[in-house]
């Protein structure tokens, strides 16, 4: 067998954003563009001899491909067994799932999460740690310098490995090991919930609908859902994992989920409504003609968690991202427990979870998950609320309406403007930004400004600082405006707006998000001049 080491040229653009380095397809088929960022992870974390390192992605479009160069690029810098999921599968979750049980000196996910894929979509590739969460900034930065001056990369000259066959083969002194991709991950579930519970809820007529959008989770729903739980076959929708994704956007919400959401506002039905994205990550819960934004499941997950086996003992805390409602705060304080409040994006929970200061995680994203891993975990959180439903006997709706009665109701909502100019995005951020010191005390209808500022975050644990992670308009009241621009996408900038009001009248709070926010919608222009500076009547995606 032959080590090459290639001379190439560094690129300038591999920063890992939000949740690893994400590009056009294309950008990663330009000539050693793959290669080079594989190099810079191996030179960055070190390979200790003989390391095993775990290996899959989401089963887009370039999957293979890239898969059989890992492998040969993973034998020339010295690992001494890579576990690759079959066919190249592992979602986001279940790779977590396998670095944690292995031990592995993290893993490689090959995964633009709920980009599009197919030859005109998304690619992505991201490095997780041997605790088998996201490498922490202070990682991915090391990465980024070193692309930047990378000269060669090493790579072994051998045949393709069979990523179908199951087992044992090898390259080079390498030993390959094609797994299960499903049968770690299943497992673990069935040591956190009460599948005896669900599989009784199931039998009973609970109708469940799990669409997996043609992406990774398919596998996965199919064997728990329909084989272990035993709801019927064809509770999985879209449950083929396609290169394309069926040509669809695998993003768990109410825009691109529509099959689903048709679904679950027809008159006939399911019970529970569930999709997941891409890379099983994201999760979306529906009930009978109702949404639970991901703010409230995670409270409510919060709320009930004892009813799981794997948390009957109680949470030691919740950590949420900065713009994922303070829905979960609430619970935290009845429960007596911590709640930390973190910039977007799941790696800054890695260290608050691996110090045993929170249990549970979320982010308004579509993002929750819990100790059991370091990803968040899309049908965890699925199996939580049919755990929680099981146990409970109510509705969906139901459920969350009680909560509110209890805890009352942060309403709630997310604006992205998709796709913007570059430089207009930077205005609207720009105007927010100069207004910012005048605006406390300010009064715009019933709403007074507290404070206003550039949300920054210290880790506990680490001691590390990361700033400008989203202008925050806080009104007196609890209620918030805030503005941030999108790390994950590819294409122009994405601005989001979240909005939030506390409402803790009954009566209101049946009432839908939209309008009961049209105030602080009508601010947030004000204060921003979004419209006006991007053209836009409307936002291009709600959820
Ligand atoms: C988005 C979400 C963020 C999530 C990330 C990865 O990042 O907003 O919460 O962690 O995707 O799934 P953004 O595009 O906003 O940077
Ligand atoms: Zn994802």
């Amino acid at each position: 067998m032959n080590v090459r080491t290639v001379a190439t040229e560094p690129f300038t653009d591999q920063k890992p954003g939000t949740s690893g380095l994400r590009k056009k397809v294309a950008v990663f088929q330009a000539p050693t563009y793959l290669e080079n960022f594989v190099q810079a992870v191996f030179d960055t974390v070190g390979v200790p001899a003989g390391a095993t390192l775990a290996l899959g992605g989401d089963g887009r479009y370039l999957n293979r491909e890239a898969i059989q160069v890992i492998l040969r690029m993973a034998a020339a810098n010295g690992f001494g067994r890579v576990l690759v999921g079959q066919g190249g599968i592992l979602s986001t979750p279940a790779a977590s799932c396998v670095i944690r049980k292995y031990g592995t000196h993290g893993g490689l996910i090959l995964s633009a999460s709920h980009n599009p894929g197919g030859p005109e979509g998304d690619f992505g590739i991201k490095y997780n740690t041997a605790n088998g969460g996201p490498a922490p900034e202070k990682v991915t930065d090391a990465i980024f310098a070193r692309s930047k001056a990378l000269t060669s990369y090493r790579i072994l000259d051998a045949a393709d490995i069979d990523l179908d066959r199951p087992g044992v083969q090898r390259i080079g002194e390498m030993v390959v090991e094609v797994i299960d991709p499903v049968a770690d991950y299943a497992e673990l579930m069935e040591s956190l919930f009460d599948f005896a519970a669900i599989r009784e809820l199931i039998a009973g007529g609970f109708g469940v609908c799990f669409d997996a959008m043609h992406a990774v989770t398919g596998p996965y729903a199919k064997e728990i859902i329909e084989r272990r739980l035993g709801a019927p076959a064809g509770t999985v929708i879209n449950g083929v994992p396609l290169p394309d994704f069926g040509a669809g956007h695998p993003d768990p919400n109410l825009t691109y989920a529509h099959e689903l959401v048709e679904k679950m506002y027809d008159l006939d039905a399911p019970d529970l409504g569930a999709a997941s994205d891409g890379d099983g990550d994201r999760n979306m819960i529906l009930g009978r003609g109702f949404f639970v934004t991901p703010s409230d499941s995670l409270a409510v997950i919060a709320a009930n968690a004892r009813l799981a086996p794997g948390y009957a003992k109680g949470i030691a805390g919740i950590a949420r991202s900065m713009p994922t409602s303070a829905a979960a705060d609430r619970v935290a304080r009845k429960l007596g427990v911590p709640c930390f409040e973190t910039p977007t994006g799941w790696k800054f929970f890695g260290n608050l979870m691996d110090a045993g200061k929170v249990t549970l995680c979320g982010e308004e994203s579509f993002g929750t998950g819990s100790d059991h891993l370091r990803e968040k975990d899309g049908l965890w959180a699925v199996l939580f609320w049919l755990n929680i439903l099981a146990k409970r006997r109510q509705s969906v709706e139901q459920v969350v309406q009680d909560h509110w009665a209890v805890f009352g109701r942060n309403v709630y909502s997310r604006h992205d403007y998709e796709n913007l100019p570059t430089d207009v995005a930077n205005a609207i951020i720009g105007q927010v930004r100069a207004a910012c010191a005048t605006l406390p005390g300010q009064a715009f209808g019933n709403y007074t400004v507290k404070f206003c500022d550039d949300f920054a975050y210290t880790d506990p644990i680490d001691g590390s600082v990361s700033t400008g992670q989203g202008l925050r308009i806080v009104f007196t009241d609890g209620s918030r405006i805030v503005f941030r621009l999108s790390g994950t996408g590819t294409e122009g900038a994405t601005l989001r707006l979240y909005l939030e009001a506390f409402d803790v009248d009954p009566a209101r709070q049946r009432g839908d998000a939209q309008l009961l926010l049209e105030d602080l919608i009508l601010i947030a222009d004000q204060i921003s001049g979004l419209k006006a500076k991007s053209g836009r009547e409307r936002p291009t995606v709600i959820t």
